[in-house]
């Protein structure tokens, strides 16, 4: 039985790919910061035995530790860090914060590498040796042809050039990374106006990852399989 351990698996894309994965008979080790909020998560472990859910919240790295010291002996077949955060909305160049702009960095660019830092030696004892990354598109320099949203198009831009380093540096080890964009989906971040669901965005995820090889490890990628420019 193949596992994967994933962040933000409470809703929105998390839960979708908590629910393909466990449907085909993965075991999925469920982070979420709330478990008692979690009521969605709870009614899915319940369907499926193989789920389990664990609380953590990534900016506390005692949470990871714990959780890390709990499944040492747990290989990873997929570590999916999936949690992000959005961080104020509608605001303008005058009005970004000090404290706002850390916290979204924190959530979308640091913490899910101090999260892979603990998990790396269960991930190499995995069969598959597979890290994914919820980027997103508003994160490519490249394309970014309205401006604003500085903080969370910065946050993922800063994760998109730490996992490209990360994708190099485990080649290695056989370990292949994924840097993802999921598609403008219907979730609480993506709002009711976007343009496809979660099943459809985690669909073509699960698809990406069974092509997921030394070859095209590292590449920053949507849903649907097209190359996003960095
Ligand atoms: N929806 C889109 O259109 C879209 C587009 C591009 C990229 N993405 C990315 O996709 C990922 C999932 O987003 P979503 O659309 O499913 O949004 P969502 O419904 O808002 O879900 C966000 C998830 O992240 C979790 N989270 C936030 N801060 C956390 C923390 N400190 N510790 C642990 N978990 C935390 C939330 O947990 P709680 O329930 O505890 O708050 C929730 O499970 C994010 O990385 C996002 O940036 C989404």
């Amino acid at each position: 039985m193949k596992t994967m351990l994933i962040t933000g698996a409470s809703r929105g894309l998390g839960l979708e790919l908590v629910k393909q994965y466990a449907s085909e008979h993965w075991q999925v080790i469920a982070c979420c910061r709330q478990p008692g909020q979690a009521n969605d998560l709870t009614a899915l472990a319940e369907q499926y035995p193989s789920i389990s859910i664990e609380q953590v919240d990534i900016l506390q790295e005692v949470d990871i530790q714990c959780l890390a010291e709990k499944y040492k002996q747990q290989p990873v077949d997929l570590l999916f860090m999936n949690a992000g955060a959005y961080g104020p909305k509608g605001y303008g160049f005058d009005d970004i914060s000090t404290e706002e702009w850390l916290n979204v960095l924190h959530v979308n660019s640091v913490a899910p590498f101090i999260f892979i830092k603990y998990f790396l030696k269960q991930v190499i004892q995995s069969e598959l040796k597979q890290i994914a990354l919820m980027s997103s598109k508003m994160g490519s320099i490249a394309d970014n042809g309205s401006g604003g949203s500085y903080i969370y198009r910065s946050s993922k831009a800063a994760l998109n050039a730490a996992a490209k380093s990360l994708a190099i540096d485990l080649a290695g080890d056989n370990v292949k990374v994924a840097i993802i964009h999921p598609g403008w989906v219907k979730t609480r971040m993506g709002g009711p106006n976007a343009l496809i669901d979660t099943q459809t965005s985690i669909k073509g995820i699960k698809q990406l990852l069974e092509n997921l090889s030394l070859e095209n490890t590292g590449s920053f990628v949507a849903y649907d399989g097209q190359l996003i420019p960095w």
